[in-house]
């Protein structure tokens, strides 16, 4: 490749050909300026349903509609050039039948040029799996922790310990038999991810799981402290964005109480402006 080639965004098909080659990098993004800062350091970019706890401020992932995740789909893929992006078919948009899961994950395939969706769910998840992926729609699965099953796991809890292992293992294969390109393994103890990465044909994207994971996920806000209302124990802060915009817009109160801003070089004169002072 020449050092002026432009790098082409992967397809689900080179995203499997990585499993057990260099870990996949994915973060969520739900804005054009966010998905432009990761697009270069990415493989895969989720656009994630977590945008109603951390840009909407909804209490859970429940609340986020198909509208929402058109949106910000549409928002994201304007950033995004060489990083795939994958999109989560909200709550309620998949479970009923694998005919309404095919007709909404179209809609956001149709409307956001997403490369591929991502549903929750394992063995229960196998036939709709396998419908979506025989009519042309790519499917990501994600097994372990759920959010969307928040009110029937009891809450944000690690999965898979003990006598519930069996399950997520079982989980695992089923989304792989019934053709998922790859599997998010949310908040599952460290040994059975890496049981899980063994086991399966696809690669397996770790957040709160393994190192050995295939590839690594995480909310970007959670990653760059911009999102604090609580922090996950598989979170790891790379970067105190919201603190520092606070410390950012406390600066400009004061300076704005105080009249020290607007200065000279923020207002305009009576004067034609030259070509530099116009800007
Ligand atoms: O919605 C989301 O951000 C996700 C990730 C946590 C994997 O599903």
């Amino acid at each position: 490749m020449s050092a002026t080639a432009k790098k082409t965004a992967p397809m689900p098909h080179d995203i499997m050909a990585r499993k057990g080659h260099v870990p996949l990098v994915s973060l969520t993004a739900y804005t054009t300026p966010m998905a432009q800062v990761m697009d270069a350091h990415c493989d895969f970019v989720l656009v994630g349903d977590s945008v109603g706890m951390v840009l909407h401020g909804l209490p859970s992932t429940l609340g986020v509609t198909m509208e929402m995740m058109v949106m910000h789909g549409q928002a994201v893929s304007r950033g995004l050039s060489s990083a795939m992006m994958v999109i989560d078919m909200p709550f309620g948009s998949y479970e009923q039948s694998p005919q309404q899961a095919f007709e909404n994950a179209a809609h956001l395939m149709a409307q956001t040029n997403a490369g591929a969706v991502k549903l929750e769910g394992g063995e229960t998840m196998g036939e709709t799996i396998a419908f979506l992926v025989k009519r042309g729609i790519p499917v990501m699965a994600h097994i372990g922790l759920t959010p969307q099953s928040i009110n029937t796991l009891g809450g944000y809890k690690v999965q898979g310990r003990d006598a519930q292992a069996d399950q997520v293992l079982a989980d695992a294969h089923a989304v792989a038999d019934a053709g998922a390109f790859a599997v998010v393994l949310e908040k599952i103890p460290e040994m059975l991810a890496d049981q899980i990465t063994n086991a399966i044909a696809i690669p397996t994207i770790g957040i709160g799981a393994s190192v050995g994971c295939d590839g690594q996920i995480l909310v970007v806000d959670d990653m760059l402290g911009l999102f604090t209302a609580f922090k996950a124990k598989f979170v790891k802060r790379y970067a105190h964005l919201g603190a520092d915009a606070e410390t950012a817009i406390a600066a400009y109160a004061a300076e704005v109480r105080s009249r020290k801003f607007p200065t000279a070089q923020h207002v305009f004169s009576t004067q034609s402006p030259t070509k530099e002072a116009s800007k």
